[in-house]
């Protein structure tokens, strides 16, 4: 393990430390005060879809535990928190009637963080899709780009001012590939066209929300949040460097070329063939909207083979509880190759963290491997900063332990250990070294 020295002082005073969550995977009260139910209630219903058969009726129950939830927060001395809107929380069906239950929900908690000094930074879009929209076909369904349009006028409308920030949807490659190609993810459909043309329509419904919300005066930095890896060839066959090239394509280009240049990538679009999406005239310009920042979510670096899997061991790097390579300098090549290739205003880490088996002993979870990965990738954060890439903020994934999608309870990745029975939360170490981190509070000091 490295040992990398890092001081907050080392980034720009306006620099926006946080720590960030979603709405499923911590609410619970998946049908309380006329909340709908979502895909993901839907999905974990399913048998054998969740690791150990859990779902989200209780995960932290922050819906009423939000309180301590506020106190942690201003605890660890962030100054912004990123945090997702339940759809089906505010609006059961996804069209029609408002659920002013489910606003009031959000509005304490925006009170009460904005009261104490922390900014919001608000995904619209974590998943959570009310199930009577996937009836009516889910995002493969071109429809819901309108839907998704009015609920984020609603929400830019009521909220907008209070907020530091709107994210329309967290990472469309998860939501379309994993959700309607590999059928892993809720809704758990497995089809390559639905999935691309989810994808377009996630875009698409971006764009659209972009541009209702702005044209209602709301002025809040608007984006939208990717999951992105630098991918290597696992070898310098041609075959592997040409499979690297189309991966590239499908999980980075697909998505950040039409939203920074208004176009698909043209290999990425012939190799898809008659699995490419339907897209119609003047689509692509809705998509290329001013983006006021890009949101990285970044946990780890990619191969690609065209042979037999890849072999995560082969790297002799640390591996996380997910399986996934300890590799910090992957964010920072990532993040110089998108100011290079797409120059966005401003890049934000809206996702970092790691999860590792912990061990609460007498109050006390001496995870020094998770403190090490943030550290080591607030370093390696610093290091494209020091290139130039205007990068203005890291979130650390996650405040809480909390559902891990189909990974279920036993995948942990927060800063704060939760008990799921007693729900009894204690700060992990490497909760308190942010902490300590973060109190910096004069140039010099360590
Ligand atoms: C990301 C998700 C987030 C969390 C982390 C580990 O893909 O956005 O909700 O599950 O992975």
């Amino acid at each position: 393990m490295s040992s990398t020295e890092i001081s907050r002082h080392q980034f720009p005073d306006h620099f926006t430390w946080g720590v960030a969550t979603s709405s499923f995977q911590i609410e619970g009260a998946h049908n309380s005060d006329g909340k709908g139910p979502s895909i993901w209630d839907t999905f974990c219903a399913i048998e054998g879809k969740i690791a150990d058969a859990s779902n989200g009726h209780r995960a932290c129950e922050h819906y009423t535990r939000w309180p301590e939830d506020v106190d942690l927060i201003c605890q660890l001395g962030v100054k912004a928190y990123r945090f997702s809107m339940s759809w089906p929380r505010v609006q059961p069906d996804g069209q029609g009637a408002w659920n002013e239950a489910g606003f009031a929900f959000y509005d304490r908690v925006i009170h009460a963080l904005t009261e104490r000094g922390i900014e919001l930074h608000l995904t619209l879009n974590h998943w959570d899709l009310p199930q009577a929209l996937q009836d009516q076909g889910g995002w493969a369904n071109r429809d819901l780009c309108e839907h998704f349009t009015r609920y984020a006028s609603e929400v830019a409308r009521r909220f907008g001012s209070r907020l530091a920030s709107i994210c329309t949807h967290n990472e469309p490659w998860v939501i379309a590939i994993l959700g309607y190609e590999q059928g892993i993810f809720a809704p758990g459909i497995e089809s390559r066209p639905q999935a691309m043309q989810a994808v377009h329509h996630l875009l698409l419904s971006h764009g659209m929300a972009l541009q209702a919300m702005r044209s209602l005066g709301c002025t809040t930095p608007m984006g939208i949040v990717l999951n992105l890896s630098p991918i290597y060839p696992a070898s310098d066959d041609p075959k592997d460097v040409a499979k690297a090239r189309l991966d590239d394509g499908l999980i980075l280009r697909w998505y950040m070329d039409p939203l920074y240049r208004g176009e698909y990538p043209q290999d990425v679009w012939a190799h898809l063939g008659t699995d490419a999406p339907v897209v119609l005239p003047g689509d692509l310009d809705t998509i290329a909207q001013h983006h006021d920042f890009l949101g990285v979510n970044y946990y780890t670096r990619n191969f690609s083979s065209s042979g037999n899997p890849w072999d995560v061991a082969s790297t002799g790097n640390q591996v996380t509880d997910m399986g996934w390579e300890v590799y910090p300098q992957g964010l920072t090549e990532l993040l110089c190759r998108l100011h290079t290739d797409y120059q966005p205003e401003r890049l934000w880490v809206t996702e970092n963290g790691a999860a590792f088996k912990d061990d609460l002993v007498a109050g006390v979870v001496n995870d020094s491997a998770r403190l090490a990965y943030i550290r080591d990738h607030i370093a390696a954060t610093h290091a494209a900063l020091v290139q130039g890439v205007p990068v203005g903020a890291y979130f650390a994934w996650s405040l809480l332990d909390n559902f891990e999608w189909a990974s279920g309870y036993a995948k942990r990745f927060g800063l704060v250990h939760v008990d799921f029975e007693t729900q009894k939360r204690t700060l992990k170490n490497s909760a308190l070294w942010y902490q300590q981190f973060l109190r910096e509070t004069s140039r010099g000091s360590d």
